[in-house]
């Protein structure tokens, strides 16, 4: 049974009616540029052809009334018009209610709505399964109550659900892409600017995600302290952020800065460089460029900034000894577990996947999982 499917038959079952429409916003992979978004810096995303779906119609009143089909049918209400709060029974409506209330609180006018929810983006595999769910849920409601949004203004009220209500420090880059993705291609994204600029995927090259099934643990914790050591760096060095900060400027002022915050802002300044770098390598269809730029993107993130862990090491490992210089690989997503990138050949597709599924369990005891991807639109680019 397709989403829709499912997504029509609860809509029926529950209302004894069809919904009005359906919505749909992509999760997303990063090629590039991890952990550079909220420093101001450069992100090379694309939209994965995984979704997080509604189905929905207007209601009279102004409640909202919210099921997600995978989570067991879960449900959940609140009043347009009333204090919106956290449901501690149904923690995941938290990013709808977040929505909801940086939606109102930037004047559009929301009507009620019944709303069931499905998708098939992992979850806690570090493919945004919810900034596609805000973006849905931006999509869906502005939507149903005649209001107007951009992708962009829809991706800074994900984000601000995030880091006001759900309480995740995220920076743009997720939230963007979910709204702004191109298929085919991968998005540059200045994260200052909130500009982007679209470059075509290598050729004959498939997009494959491998979940590494390492459980992410201490990544809401680890990722604050890894923001906060870069502020630190950025405001000892007297500017906005590490975006402003050249690699020669950062190395000249090395004695005076922490140890461990120059690591991190190593990380930062040499990333921002790659993934400008990436992103003209795949103009130009150097593969071999963007191979290396993604190994030294991986190393920068072991060593420096130091967010992966030994399995997805040992992963990317097992896929870097297949493609060599004909593909790229590295972890994507905020780190300490999750999945890792892979441009691949689409003549060693089937060599990776070996590879990865015979060598990564002897080698750690995981069970991974693989997903060949297309790089999708996203839930606003059909407005651009
Ligand atoms: C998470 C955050 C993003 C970004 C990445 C790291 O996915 O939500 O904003 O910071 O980590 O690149």
């Amino acid at each position: 049974m397709t989403l829709e499917d499912q997504l029509n038959q609860t809509f029926l079952s529950l209302y004894q009616r069809s919904a009005d429409k359906i919505y749909q916003a992509p999760g997303r992979v990063n090629i590039i540029g991890e952990h550079t978004d909220y420093n101001d810096g450069f992100v090379l995303p694309a939209a994965i052809d995984y979704c997080n779906m509604i189905a929905a119609s207007a209601r009279d009143d102004r409640v909202i009334e919210l099921t997600a089909v995978n989570m067991g049918l879960s449900t959940s209400r609140f009043h347009l018009d009333e204090e919106i709060t956290a449901d501690p029974d149904a923690s995941w409506s938290n990013y709808i209610r977040g929505v909801v209330i940086e939606l109102k609180q930037r004047g559009y006018q929301l009507c009620g709505a019944n709303l069931v929810i499905t998708g098939n983006v992992p979850t806690g595999a570090g493919l945004s399964s919810s900034a596609a769910l805000e973006m849905v849920t931006v999509s869906c409601l502005c939507d149903l109550s005649g209001e107007t949004i951009d992708g962009v203004q829809a991706a800074l009220v994900g984000q601000a659900a995030e880091n006001n209500f759900v309480g995740t420090q995220c920076g743009i880059m997720d939230q963007l892409i979910s709204a702004l993705g191109v298929s085919e291609r991968a998005l540059l994204i200045d994260c200052r600017s909130l500009e982007t600029k679209t470059y075509k995927l290598p050729e004959n090259t498939s997009l494959v995600i491998i979940n590494s099934a390492v459980k992410r643990g201490l990544v809401d914790s680890e990722y604050n302290v890894r923001r906060q050591q870069c502020e630190q760096v950025a405001r000892q060095l007297n500017v906005k952020a590490l975006r402003d900060v050249s690699l020669t400027q950062l190395e000249s002022h090395k004695d005076q800065i922490d140890p461990v915050a120059y690591k991190r802002a190593l990380h930062v300044v040499t990333e921002n460089d790659r993934t400008v770098q990436a992103a003209q390598a795949m103009e130009a269809g150097d593969m071999k460029l963007l191979s290396t730029l993604m190994a030294q993107s991986h190393i920068s993130m072991r060593d420096d900034f130091e967010i992966t862990v030994p399995a997805i090491d040992t992963l990317v490992d097992i896929i870097a000894e297949v493609v060599g210089q004909n593909g790229g690989v590295r972890m994507t997503g905020g780190g300490f577990g999750g999945c890792v990138i892979a441009l691949v050949p689409e003549a060693l597709q089937q060599q990776v996947i070996e590879a990865v599924t015979e060598q990564y369990p002897a080698k750690t005891g995981l069970t991974p999982e693989i997903f060949i991807c297309k790089a999708s639109q996203g839930a606003f680019a059909n407005q651009a």
